[in-house]
C-alpha cells in the first residue's frame, strides 16, 4: 500500500471513531419527567390526604363554598384545571409569611400584568408547585430533585443551563449542600437576579467570601439571539451563539471535506483496478 493510501485510511479510521464517540447514547436524562401535574385529577385519595400536612383540616375550612356548591352546575368549568378556578387568597390565612412573599416576586408581578410576559407559559401561583391535598415537607435531597422539576416545567432552558453547571451537577450527585433553583432565586419572593447587587447577596448566602466578580459568574451560559433585553449577559449569550456556529461550520466543513476525498481516492483506485491498469502497488 502506498503511504497516501495508509494515511486516508487512518484519517478514514479516526474520522469513523470520532463519529461514533460522538453518536454514544448521554447518560439518562435527569430528572426524570413529572408524571402528573398537580391538578390532573378530580379524584381525592383519602390516606395520602390524611399523612399530609393539611390531612387534620376540615374540607369546608379550604372550600367555604363546597356545601353551597357554587359553580357546581356549571358544567364548562369541568374543562379547567383546579388551579384556575381556586382562590388561593385562602392560603393566607395559616401562611400569610409566604402568601406575603410570594406577592412581591416576579411571579406575582407577572400574574398581574400578563401582557407583559415574554414566555410561553402562565406565571404560577400556589397550585402550580404544591398540591395542596397532599403538600407534605421533603428532605434536602427530594427537594434538590423536586424543585429542578417544578421549575423546569416553565422555564426549560435555564434548567438544562443549571444542569450544565457545577451546582447543577452537584445536585445530579446528591450533595446536599448545592444550590438549587430556589436557593438563589427564592421560592416565594422569586426574582431574577439581573441586579448586581441581588446576585451578589445571593451568592454570599453559601459564599461568604464572594464579591462583585463572582456574582457576575454567568449560571445560565446560553448559545441564543433571542435574549431578554434586560438581562446582564445578553452579550455573552450572543457571543456563545457566534462562536458555537462558527466551530459548528468549521467542523462540519472539515468533516465533509475529508469524507469526500477520501470517498473520491476509494473510487479512482476502484476505477484502476477494474481497468486492469496499473495501480500503484
Ligand atoms: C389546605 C386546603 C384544602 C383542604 C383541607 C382541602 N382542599 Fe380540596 N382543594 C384545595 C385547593 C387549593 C384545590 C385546587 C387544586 C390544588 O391547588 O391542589 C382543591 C381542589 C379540590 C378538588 C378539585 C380536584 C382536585 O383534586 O384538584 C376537589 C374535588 C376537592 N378539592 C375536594 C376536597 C375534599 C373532599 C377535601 C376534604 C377531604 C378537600 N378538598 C380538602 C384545597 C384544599
Ligand atoms: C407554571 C409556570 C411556571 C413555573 C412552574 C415557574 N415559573 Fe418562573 N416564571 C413564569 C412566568 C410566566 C414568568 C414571567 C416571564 C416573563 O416575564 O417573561 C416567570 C418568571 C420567572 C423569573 C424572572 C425571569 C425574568 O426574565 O424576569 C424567574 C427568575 C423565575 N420565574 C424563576 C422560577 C423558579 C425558580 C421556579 C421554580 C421554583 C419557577 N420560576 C417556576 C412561569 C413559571
Ligand atoms: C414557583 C413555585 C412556588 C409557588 C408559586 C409557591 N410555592 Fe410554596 N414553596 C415552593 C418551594 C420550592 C418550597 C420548598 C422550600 C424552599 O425551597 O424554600 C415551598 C415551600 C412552601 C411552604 C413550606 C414552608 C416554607 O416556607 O418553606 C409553604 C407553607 C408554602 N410553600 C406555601 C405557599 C403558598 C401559600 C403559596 C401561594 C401564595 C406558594 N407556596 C407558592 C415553591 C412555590
Ligand atoms: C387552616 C390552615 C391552613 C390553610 C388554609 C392552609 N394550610 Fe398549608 N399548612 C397548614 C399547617 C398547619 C401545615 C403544617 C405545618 C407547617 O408546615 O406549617 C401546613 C403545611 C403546608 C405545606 C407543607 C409545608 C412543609 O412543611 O413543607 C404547604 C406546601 C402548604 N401548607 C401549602 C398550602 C397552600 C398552597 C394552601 C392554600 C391552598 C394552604 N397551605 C392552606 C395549615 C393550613
Ligand atoms: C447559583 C445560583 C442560581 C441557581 C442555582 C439558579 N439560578 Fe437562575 N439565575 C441566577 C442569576 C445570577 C441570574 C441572572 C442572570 C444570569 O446570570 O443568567 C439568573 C437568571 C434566571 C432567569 C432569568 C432569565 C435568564 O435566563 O437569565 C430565570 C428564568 C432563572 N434564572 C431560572 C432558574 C431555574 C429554573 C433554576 C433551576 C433549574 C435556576 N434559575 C437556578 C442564579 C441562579
Ligand atoms: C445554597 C448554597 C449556594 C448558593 C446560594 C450558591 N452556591 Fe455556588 N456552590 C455551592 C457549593 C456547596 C459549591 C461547592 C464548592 C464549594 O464548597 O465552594 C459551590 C460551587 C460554586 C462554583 C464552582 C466551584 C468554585 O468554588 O469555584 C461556582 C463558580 C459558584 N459556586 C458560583 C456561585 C454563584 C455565582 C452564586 C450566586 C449567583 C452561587 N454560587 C450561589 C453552594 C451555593
Amino acid at each position: 500500500m502506498s503511504s497516501s493510501r495508509i494515511f486516508s485510511l487512518v484519517l478514514f479510521l479516526s474520522l469513523l471513531l470520532t463519529f461514533l464517540l460522538g453518536c454514544t447514547p448521554r447518560p439518562q436524562t435527569w430528572p426524570p419527567p413529572a408524571e402528573t401535574t398537580p391538578a390532573a385529577s378530580w379524584h381525592i385519595d383519602t390516606a395520602r390526604f390524611q399523612s399530609s400536612a393539611h390531612g387534620n383540616i376540615a374540607c369546608e375550612t379550604c372550600h367555604p363554598d363546597i356545601s353551597t356548591a357554587d359553580g357546581h352546575p356549571e358544567t364548562e368549568n369541568l374543562l379547567l384545571a383546579a388551579t384556575e378556578m381556586y382562590d388561593y387568597s385562602r392560603c393566607a390565612t395559616c401562611h400569610p409569611e409566604e402568601y406575603a412573599a410570594y406577592e412581591r416576586g416576579v411571579h406575582a408581578e407577572a400574574r398581574a400584568n400578563p401582557a407583559a410576559v415574554r414566555i410561553d407559559a402562565a406565571p404560577p401561583t400556589c397550585g402550580d408547585c404544591h398540591t395542596a391535598h397532599y403538600a407534605t415537607p421533603e428532605s434536602r435531597a427530594e427537594l434538590l430533585v423536586s424543585v429542578n422539576e417544578t421549575c423546569r416545567r416553565c422555564h426549560p432552558e435555564e434548567a438544562e443551563s443549571y444542569e450544565h453547571n457545577y451546582h447543577g451537577k452537584a445536585a445530579l450527585l446528591g450533595y446536599e449542600q448545592t444550590a438549587t433553583c430556589t436557593d438563589c432565586h427564592g421560592a416565594h419572593e422569586v426574582h431574577a437576579l439581573y441586579d448586581a447587587d441581588e446576585a451578589l447577596a445571593a451568592c454570599s448566602r453559601c459564599h461568604p467570601q464572594a464579591n462583585e466578580q463572582m456574582a457576575s459568574f454567568t449560571i445560565h451560559a446560553q448559545e441564543t439571539l433571542n435574549v431578554a433585553p434586560d438581562d446582564p449577559n445578553a452579550d455573552n449569550y450572543v457571543l456563545f451563539f457566534w462562536v458555537k456556529l462558527f466551530f459548528t461550520v468549521l467542523v462540519v466543513s472539515v468533516l465533509a471535506f475529508f469524507y469526500t476525498h477520501t470517498g473520491l481516492w476509494f473510487l479512482r483506485s476502484l476505477h484502476e483496478r477494474l481497468k486492469g491498469g496499473h495501480h500503484d502497488h
